[in-house]
């Protein structure tokens, strides 16, 4: 029987390709929920290529349009973010592919988890936020979260069960501005943070790659999938993206997984796990391969890393507010409303200022959320 998947975030970076997953192997996979927020013209043609049971275009505005798109089809069509918690839950869905962007991932994703139904994880932004609680409900709930980050793929490829991680070496590109001295880092713009030496992304990760809280994020993600302390992750720049990360063992032996930046392999194997399926494309050719160098990240230029850390440490609420600090700065900078080193100093000032709290439950999550970005929105 094949798997059907609902694809949260179908019209993203991740959801087109996990599209492409499927295509190839339409014997085993079926895309059952495709949703998506605002682009209705890629959900009605992705509707029509893959006719799901049903698709949700999140942004009300949009409805009209999607609905009359797909009118002639038996296709149900839904909207709001009510209705993304909804479809996650239908009886039919087998897996969901949490490839939405940001905070908004959080509550499909618990919706998803409480029903019982497998997780492909990319929304990272969910396991930052409440990273305690979603990794609570899926143990009580006996419901796998498989990591499609391609670190926490190549970490999840390394590990043996029963084996404990003495360290995690978790790598990093260093982004475009890996070189640019503090003074550079002034006077550059978003079309410099857009071009991504070794990705090809979604804008919001793309700018979190080059400030580095995107390996900030990273960082709490891997602390909660593999539960390990923040001490036991040590993050190596590896410009050449090479290899995807590595996991150190109690006896000292290292394991890495390697490959070419291709996002389809983690998550076609989130998809296939425990097996590993045949995928097209390019293939690592390790004569082609000059060097690989790999350096220590330098938190006193990239100060979102040092933040992310610390909102580790500090544990609570503090994460999910340095993620809606993030949320605003990242969209700011964006929109050409405040220089890329600014984004740091928003987020620290939020940090100060929103109260800590130890309590983790989603009702903490959503209402710090809340205040972290209006907070933040007042010092743009
Ligand atoms: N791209 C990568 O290679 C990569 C690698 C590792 C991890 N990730 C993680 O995967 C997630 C997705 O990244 P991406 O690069 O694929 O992002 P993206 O290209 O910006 O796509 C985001 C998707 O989420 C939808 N969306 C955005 N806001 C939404 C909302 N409020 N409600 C419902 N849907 C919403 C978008 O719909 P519209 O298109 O209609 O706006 C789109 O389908 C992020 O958490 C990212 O950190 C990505």
């Amino acid at each position: 029987m094949k798997k059907r998947i609902c694809i949260l975030g179908s019209t993203g970076s991740i959801g087109t390709q996990a599209l492409d997953v499927i295509s190839q192997h339409s014997d085993l996979y079926e895309a059952y929920v495709l949703t998506a927020y605002n682009n209705a013209d890629l959900l009605i043609e992705q509707a029509r290529r893959f006719n799901p049971e049903a698709v949700v275009i999140a942004k009300e505005s949009n409805y009209e349009t999607v609905k009359e798109g797909l009118a002639h089809l038996p296709i149900k069509v839904y909207t709001g973010a009510d209705a993304l918690c909804q479809v996650v839950q239908d009886d039919n869905v087998d897996m969901v592919l949490a490839a939405m962007v940001g905070f908004a991932g959080l509550e499909p994703t618990i919706a998803a988890i409480r029903a019982k139904k497998a997780i492909a994880l990319a929304n990272k932004e969910t396991l930052v936020v409440a990273g305690d609680l979603i990794t609570r409900l899926a143990n009580e709930n006996q419901v796998p979260i498989l990591p499609v980050d391609s670190e926490h793929s190549a970490i999840f490829q390394c590990i043996e069960p029963g084996n404990r991680i003495d360290k995690i070496l978790l790598t990093c590109s260093g982004g475009p501005f890996r070189h640019f001295s503090k003074e550079q880092l002034l006077h550059v713009t978003k079309a410099d943070a857009l071009a991504h030496p070794t990705w090809n992304m979604g804008a919001k990760i793309t700018i979190d790659s080059a400030t580095l809280m995107n390996k900030g994020f990273e960082v709490i993600e891997a602390r909660w999938l593999f539960g390990v302390s923040p001490q036991q992750i040590q993050v190596v720049v590896h410009p050449q993206s090479v290899i995807h990360s590595a996991v150190q063992f109690e006896d000292g032996a290292v394991k890495a997984q390697l490959g070419v930046p291709d996002m389809r392999l983690p998550i076609q194997y989130a998809f296939s796990f425990p097996r590993r399926l045949p995928l097209n494309g390019e293939r690592l050719d390790l004569f082609s391969l000059k060097d690989l160098t790999f350096e220590r990240p330098d938190i006193e230029r990239f100060r979102c890393l040092h933040l992310a850390y610390e909102a580790l440490h500090q544990g609570g609420n503090m994460p999910c507010i340095v993620n809606a600090a993030n949320e605003v700065a990242n969209r700011a900078f964006i929109d050409n409303r405040i220089s890329f080193n600014r984004i740091a100093e928003i987020i620290e000032q939020t940090m100060q200022h929103i109260s800590f709290t130890n309590t983790s439950s989603l009702g903490t999550y959503l209402d710090t959320d809340k205040e972290a970005r209006q907070y933040a929105a007042t010092l743009l």
